[in-house]
């Protein structure tokens, strides 16, 4: 059996994980580093970066009381996109253990690592597929005709999916991260029909917009005639449909026999459950990971560093430079060497 270690450190988790050649997950901690942002609703790149330093060293020395690392074959860890204080210290360990263990360095991309993540737990997809990544950071369609190959078809012109839920949950006093505060409150809500319009529903383009929904949500709140559950029952329901509405489209210009669905919104069960039962009746397979492999976690990106290097061992370095280690924006199209 060969192992592989991936290291996440993009935004506020802390996660390490050794999964196996089968993609199973050997080991998976996670710290995340919710309280340092809750006081200030929000994410402080600084107070993010010095959890890191103290907690991913913590979480190696941890497993490494139960597993030998020498058994490492790779090492893989989110080079970017993200915040470069945080990624700098995932990828300053990555390379330290590289250096020691004599093992290969393998640079992940963040999304790649979402959309990879449902292999950790189901056998990978029919291609082509269409790969929902929806996240608080990103919102994106892309086509890929096989697990390396891709082209970007849509994606958010401002807001994503993600901000969406964080920016209305915040302005109505749920605190943060809004998605799951603001689904929880939705639970018990009822849906009003025709309360919000479905951002970009007339436009053929396969493009996201979610600020225009915000601005139109902080209105209906600022009305106070409606209760806080249906609010947010409505509000989960609009942007639900309008990712869903965004795939219907994709599937008319462009054929694909399944559907990943992948990055932290994907934990929401409404739009889990809206895509189910589309996937249903077109008849195409729909691959989402469970919640925990949605959220940030490293056993994404060792999932990812494994496909990547397996498919070319050449390109990875055993003995890696110092630079670049990361790069805080990294276009997913562009390589990172
Ligand atoms: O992928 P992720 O963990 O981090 C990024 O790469 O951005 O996604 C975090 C986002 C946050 O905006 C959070 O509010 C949202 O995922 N989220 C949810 C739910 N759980 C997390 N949004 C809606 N419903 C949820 N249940
Ligand atoms: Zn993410």
């Amino acid at each position: 059996m060969a192992y592989f270690l991936g290291i996440e450190s993009s935004c506020d988790d802390s996660s390490i994980a050794v999964i196996n050649d089968s993609y199973k997950i050997e080991y998976l901690l996670t710290q995340s580093h919710l309280e340092c942002s809750q006081v200030f609703q929000g994410i402080m790149p600084e107070n993010v970066s010095r959890e890191h330093v103290k907690y991913l060293p913590a979480l190696i020395e941890k497993i490494s009381k139960e597993f030998d690392l020498s058994l490492i074959e790779m090492i893989a860890y989110t080079a970017g996109p993200g915040l470069a204080g945080s990624l700098l210290v995932g990828a300053h360990l990555a390379h330290s253990l590289s250096l020691i263990l004599n093992k290969p360095l393998v640079p992940v991309h963040h999304l790649d690592g979402h959309q990879t993540a449902y292999r950790l737990e189901q056998d990978e997809v029919s291609y082509p597929a269409l790969s929902v990544i929806v996240s608080g950071g990103h919102t994106q369609l892309m086509i890929l005709s096989d697990p390396f190959s891709f082209e970007i078809i849509g994606k958010t012109r401002d807001d994503a999916a993600g901000e969406a839920f964080d920016k209305i949950a915040k302005y109505t006093g749920l605190g943060f991260p809004g998605g799951p505060i603001l689904a929880q409150k939705a639970a018990t809500g009822q849906i009003i029909k025709g309360l919000f319009t479905i951002p970009m529903s007339s436009s053929e383009t396969l493009d996201f917009s979610f600020s225009g929904l915000k601005t139109q949500a902080m209105r209906v709140w600022d009305d106070q005639k409606i209760s806080l559950e249906d609010f947010c029952a409505t509000i989960e329901d609009t942007i639900a449909q309008t990712i869903c509405l965004k795939i219907k489209q994709s599937l008319a210009k462009y054929s694909f026999k399944s559907i990943i669905l992948s990055g932290g919104v994907a934990c929401n069960q409404k739009l889990r459950s809206t895509l189910s039962s589309f996937c249903d009746k077109k008849g195409l397979r729909l691959a989402i990971p469970s919640s925990r492999l949605c959220a940030d976690n490293a056993a994404m990106i060792a999932a990812a560093g494994l496909k990547n290097w397996l498919h070319d061992k050449s390109r990875y370095q055993t003995n890696p430079k110092l630079s670049p280690l990361i790069r805080s924006h990294w276009p997913i199209q562009e390589s990172f060497y």
